[in-house]
């Protein structure tokens, strides 16, 4: 990397520095806002059309159509136009599992797997169009099921195999999922959580499931099988055909659904198109990252999240990149587990989350510097805000002061990269900076009006223009979709936009530009929160709250971590018969672990007779927020009863003496 790469300060140098982006970028950026036809098609070249599409986009605010009358398939890019290049014998995947073993995956052996797996499916009876739901930890079963439903243009929704039973039961419900794969069970820092007896569970909530597919990642002699609904995956591999042709599928046909939280208790399904999505996570990884084919690339997210459907499985594999995959604990049986991963593989590129990075600044530096991490040449990080000391410590430790940061913004529903430093043409970076949009992306900071802010002044993230990898909609509930990110904020003519849109996507971001332009993302706007990178709904807790008989009432707050970034903080006011104890804290600890799943547990349970509330009757979670970080409370005209912010008040510092009694 060049000396642009360093971690300059704030302040450009030069005159010539002082512009919006790089040189490079700005050309895309002009030709993506004056001529997206020539620019859109000139991208969207580098993937194998079967059909090429008749026109680039069909735009009725706030539904895209991307490339349509194109038509594609998704594995087809992913590994036939691989093995065409001569990467037949390019390892994919390098897999570790945290128990120490090791799987060696070249392009074309999971061609093989995908187009076997994809005959199963057709065989338990899985058509075009319908869903599969996917229960997985990250094992090479999980790629290899997505890429195979791709292949019959099958949708996969995959769940997050740390989620529990009923949130799983949610998800395959809402989708009305045929089948389900899933494992006998996963390592978690050496031990074994049986998650079939999770997906029987779930099952048990659900009608639409007729046939379950079950990996053995353990070997779990007691794994409960169905007669007639459940199949051991390697039998089915063992009968299957060799080779699946792929499915023409059009550019605008969902290619999957991922849930995510949002701010009612009900999980959102954000679809993502075919053509448009692939597109998109191409040109962003190009971008961002600019991978070259001897890069080893290494993202540590779960594949249950947008991150690795991206940057796992469809952005590298498209590439036809070498990655790593690893399912384990980031600390297990060490703290220096991934450094010792760096090492082995002489990983080039490595891309994680800023809560990760914070854990590792906790475990020390005598970890990372145990090893030869000199193969790095690019770090990445995603999922929130990344505060400038973590983000110097993982520059200076783990990237020895060569490696630019590239500090990717984006959400589940945008697909891919939005806001980030480009590789292929690096600005100076800031630490803690997501630096400027690309190409294609129009950012905006707005007020409540939805007019831009002055620099350094806070405002709503937007966005102006739609682009190739958005979310086509909510699945079954295009009306929450237009609701939820289109009605925020109204376009009108007075709007000093340097464009006009015919409609404004919200975020849910808060964010501010600095006096050059560059973007700080400063966590959301909204009633989600993101613990350890992982986004939960408020709402979604309260409601699993309330599902417990004990509860009458639940408010759930955000608050600041040092590690986590946030974690879960719960008012509870009991139903009459109730008393507040430990045990009961406990039980409802436990009881949100179950209903959510272990990422939700909450850290603190505080039970209140009242909660603030407006006279509308919306919980002010904002105060309870203020009070939990001992900040000021802020405008409280609108409160109905302001003896329950003095009593939530009281209760957190009951709490906290007790805390620093017990500890
Ligand atoms: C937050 C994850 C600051 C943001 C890809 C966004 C970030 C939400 C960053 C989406 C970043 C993601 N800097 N905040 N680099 N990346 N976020 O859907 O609040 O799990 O709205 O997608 O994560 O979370 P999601």
């Amino acid at each position: 990397m060049s000396e642009k790469s360093s971690d300059r300060s704030s302040v450009a140098e030069t005159e010539a520095e002082i512009r919006y982006y790089g040189q490079k970028l700005n050309e895309l950026r002009s030709r993506a806002l004056e001529d997206p036809e020539g620019f859109w098609a000139e991208v969207a070249e580098n993937l194998t059309w079967f059909k090429r599409w008749d026109k680039i986009l069909e735009w009725n605010p706030p539904f895209a159509r991307w490339f349509v009358g194109g038509v594609l398939n998704a594995s087809y890019n992913a590994l036939d136009v691989n093995l065409k290049r001569g990467l037949k014998n390019k390892v994919a995947i390098f897999w570790e599992g945290e128990e120490g073993i090791t799987r060696t995956i070249t392009y074309y052996q999971l061609w093989r797997e995908v187009n076997k797996f994809a005959n199963v499916l057709k065989k338990l009876g899985v058509k075009k169009g319908d869903r599969v739901s996917i229960y997985l930890p990250m094992i090479p079963e999980l790629p290899i099921a997505m890429l195979a439903c791709a292949r019959i243009g099958a949708l996969h929704s995959v769940v997050f195999s740390g989620f529990s039973a009923s949130a799983l039961a949610d998800r395959i419900n809402d989708a009305e999922a045929k089948v389900l794969i899933t494992a006998d069970g996963l390592y978690r820092r050496g031990k074994v959580i049986p998650l079939k007896k999770s997906a029987d569970e779930a099952l048990g909530m659900s009608k639409s499931v007729e046939k379950v597919v079950v990996v053995k990642r353990i070997g779990l002699e007691d794994t409960p099988m169905k007669e007639g609904r459940d199949y051991w995956w390697d039998d089915l591999m063992k009968e299957a055909e060799p080779y699946c042709p792929p499915e023409p599928v059009e550019a605008t046909d969902p290619l999957f659904i991922l849930y995510t939280s949002g701010t009612t208790g009900k999980p959102k399904g954000v679809v993502h198109s075919t053509g448009g999505y692939l597109v998109w996570v191409w040109a962003t990884l190009k971008w961002a990252f600019n991978p070259t084919p001897d890069d080893i690339w290494w993202c540590t997210a779960d594949i249950g999240w947008i991150t690795g459907h991206s940057y796992i499985v469809y952005g590298p594999l498209l590439h036809g990149l070498t990655q790593i995959m690893y399912d384990g604990a980031p600390d297990y049986p060490a703290p220096d587990r991934w450094w010792e991963l760096v090492e082995k593989y002489g990983v080039t590129i490595f891309y994680t989350a800023p809560t990760a990075i914070r854990m590792h600044m906790k475990f020390g530096e005598k970890w990372a510097k145990k090893h030869d991490l000199s193969s790095l040449r690019i770090l990445g990080t995603v999922g929130e805000p990344i505060n400038p000391e973590a983000w110097r410590w993982y520059h200076e430790v783990i990237g020895g002061g060569r490696c630019p940061i590239i500090d990717t913004w984006w959400q589940t529903e945008t697909g891919g990269f939005m806001i980030s430093p480009a590789a292929i043409d690096l600005v100076p970076l800031k630490a803690g900076s997501a630096t400027f949009p690309l190409p294609g992306v129009h950012a905006e900071v707005v007020d409540e009006d939805g007019n831009p802010v002055k620099p350094f002044e806070r405002g709503y993230l937007v966005l102006l223009a739609p682009w190739p990898g958005m979310l086509m909609t909510l699945w079954r509930d295009p009306e929450r979709y237009r609701d939820v990110y289109w009605s925020k904020f109204q376009p009108n003519e007075s709007l000093e936009f340097k464009i006009k849109p015919p409609a404004i996507y919200y975020t849910g971001d808060y964010a501010m530009k600095d006096e050059e332009g560059y973007f700080w993302l400063m966590g959301r706007a909204d009633d989600v929160i993101k613990v350890a990178g992982h986004r939960i709904g408020t709402a979604e807790l309260e409601s699993a709250f309330v599902s417990h008989p004990a509860v009458a009432e639940a408010a759930v707050i955000g608050k600041p971590d040092p590690i986590k970034g946030e974690s879960i903080v719960a008012f509870l006011i009991l139903k009459s018969g109730y008393e507040p104890s430990d045990e009961l804290r406990d039980e409802l600890r436990m009881h949100i672990r179950k209903t959510i799943g272990p990422v939700a547990t909450p850290e603190a349970i505080f039970f209140v007779s009242s909660l603030p509330k407006t006279r509308s009757g919306k919980i002010m979670r904002r105060l309870l927020k203020a009070v939990v970080s001992g900040s000021k409370l802020g405008d409280v005209t609108t409160l109905e009863d302001a003896s329950s912010i003095e009593e939530a008040k009281r209760a957190v510092e009951m709490l906290r003496k007790a805390m620093g009694e017990k500890s």
